[in-house]
């Protein structure tokens, strides 16, 4: 039995399985469900858990080996920081707003111990189409979020106003070429998520050309 904690990754050239017959691996992907970041409390990931969880999220299809994507951590006393500059931008561009609508901002990343941004690339004008490898950058959140889920950790994956805000932007160091992909929250859930409504696999089985 594989430990929660430390999978054991191949080196460049193994042999692998073609495939993985695992029961428990099915009924995490029947069930797993986000937890919404206000219900999300501690423990979040140790620093070797993230470094694992961030080996295991890049383990994604990537057409072109480009790596389109990479990653930033928030833990302790950076989320606060990360806070003041949410609530500053918050202030500038919705002046005069009521005080505790600031002070969710500053307090915003503090909603779980631990929170990764996942950065999209692209490079422009490249072979691969830039579609392919922002989806890449897709698979590695939701890579993230079943491999903390597997590690024991509640998740959410959230985008919210500040991944598309300039000055936030900059803050974070991002290129022209890059975007957002997520905030993924990690923690503990301090109450169960219930199964939400889902939408039956619309599907149809290809007969031959239409009209
Ligand atoms: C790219 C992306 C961005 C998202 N951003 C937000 C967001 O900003 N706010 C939000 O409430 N949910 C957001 N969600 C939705 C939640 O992460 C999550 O999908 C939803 O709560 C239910 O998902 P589940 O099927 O994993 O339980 C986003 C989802 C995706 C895929």
């Amino acid at each position: 039995m594989t430990d929660v904690r430390k999978p054991e990754f191949p080196s460049e050239g193994e042999t692998l399985a073609p495939a993985h017959p695992n029961g428990e691996t099915l009924s995490l992907l029947a069930r797993r469900r986000s937890t919404v970041a206000k219900c999300m409390t501690g423990p979040g990931p140790s620093d070797e858990q993230i470094a694992t969880l961030l080996r295991l999220a890049a383990r994604t299809p990537d057409h072109g080996k480009l790596f389109p994507w990479r990653f930033i951590v928030f833990e302790g006393e950076a989320r606060s920081r990360f806070g003041e500059i949410l609530e500053a931008r918050l202030r500038e561009i919705e002046p005069g707003g009521p005080e505790e609508r600031y002070a969710f901002e500053r307090a915003r990343f503090e909603r779980a111990p631990v929170v990764i941004a996942v950065i999209s690339e692209v490079t422009p004008g490249h072979k691969i189409p830039e579609w392919e490898q922002v989806l890449s950058a897709g698979a590695v959140c939701f890579n993230l979020l079943v491999s903390a889920s597997a590690m024991g950790f509640a998740g959410q994956w959230l985008t919210e106003w500040y991944a598309y805000d300039e000055t936030v932007r900059a803050a974070l160091g991002l290129k022209q070429t890059e975007r957002v992909a997520g905030f993924v929250y990690l923690g503990t859930a301090s109450e169960p998520p219930t199964e939400r409504p889902r939408a039956e696999p619309r599907v149809e089985r290809w007969s031959g050309p239409r009209g």
